[in-house]
């Protein structure tokens, strides 16, 4: 059984993160182990900035999103020196092992620490939902209802002007977000870095929807899409009166990673974060803790780390079939 463990949260935060941060707090400490907070991810395990944990610490912080602990992307920390000052400021604190909260990038930090021999566990968790190991991340839900109510609140300004929105929501490398947003939003047309697409093939599908009468277009275009919102907006600056709609652009951006979780959120964290600090005390080590088909599953970091889960071809499908 390991005593002295921290926690640390990584990459960019999502809603949920606290109440998972909670639960390692406090099984952790209910099994007997002291726990640390580490300051700013991977930037703060370089520098030693820890902080021990007390059940009070993690009082009022269930419905709170962002991270108590900070978040940061270190570029120090990709490096095998920046690495190894890391395990030397854990061996200095007497640590035992760590849990990590976070998404891709964040989990390819806890696996390098791992094969280095430093005991480390995984909480998947990023608003992306490209993580393999859980079928849903902490974060997506939340980022997902904000979104939509985004999108439905333009869906209504875009029914009395007769307009076509582009709406750009997050997602770098991969389209979950914009494609759910879309089927929920009852998008006329989403635009996703998995399918490449064109300006004239989302133009078509404008005039299109235009001609069926109905009073406004709706674009979900995730963040790293091909084409881009800047380029489709290039485009029907020049083209849009042969679309039928004025066309305005709305880019959502970091608004979906604030604001409060919600209660499948704080229940994904909670359970997550449970599971995960109980296995790593009782020495189980080098696996993403996520939720598969409704159970608590580990998964070893070898089949998470550079990979992503993708997009389900069958839901792009019903999007297009429904936008008509
Ligand atoms: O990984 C989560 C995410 O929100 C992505 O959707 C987005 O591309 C990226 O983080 C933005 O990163 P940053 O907060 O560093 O601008």
């Amino acid at each position: 059984m390991l005593k002295r463990i921290a926690v640390l949260t990584s990459g960019g935060d999502a809603p949920g993160m606290n109440a998972a941060i909670r639960a390692i707090v406090r099984v952790g400490l209910s099994n007997g182990a002291e726990v640390f907070g580490v300051r700013d991810g991977y930037a703060g395990l370089i520098e030693g900035s820890f902080r021990s944990m007390g059940d009070r610490d993690v009082g009022g912080i269930l419905q709170q999103g962002g991270t108590i602990l900070g978040s940061a992307r270190s570029v120090e920390f990709r490096t095998i020196e920046g690495r190894q000052r890391a395990l030397e400021q854990l061996a200095k604190q007497g640590i035992e092992g760590l849990v990590v909260i976070g998404g891709n990038g964040s989990q390819t930090g806890a696996h390098a620490l791992n094969q280095m021999g430093f005991p480390t566990i995984g909480v998947a968790s990023t608003i992306d939902n490209d993580l393999i190991g859980s079928d849903i991340t902490i974060g997506v839900d939340t980022a997902l209802n904000i979104a939509l109510e985004a999108i439905d609140r333009l869906k209504v300004t875009a029914s009395s002007h007769h307009r076509a929105f582009l709406i750009e929501v997050m997602g770098r490398d991969c389209g979950y977000l914009a494609l759910m947003a879309a089927l929920a939003g009852g998008a006329e047309a989403v635009v996703l870095p998995e399918i490449k697409t064109t300006v004239e093939a989302v133009k078509d599908q404008l005039v299109e929807n235009f001609a069926r009468g109905k009073s406004n277009g709706i674009v979900v275009v995730a963040e790293g899409a091909t084409p881009t919102l800047e380029e489709l907006m290039a485009y029907f600056k020049t083209d849009s009166p042969t679309v039928g709609y004025e066309i305005r652009a709305t880019t959502l951006g970091h608004v979906q990673r604030g604001g409060a979780p919600t209660a499948f959120d704080r229940i994904l964290a909670t359970t997550l974060g449970a599971g995960a600090v109980e296995k790593l005390i009782k020495g189980e080590r080098g696996v993403v803790v996520g939720r598969i088909e409704n159970k608590l599953i580990t998964t070893p970091y070898e089949q998470v780390i550079g990979r992503t889960k993708g997009i389900k071809p069958e839901i792009y499908a019903l999007a297009k079939q429904l936008a008509r």
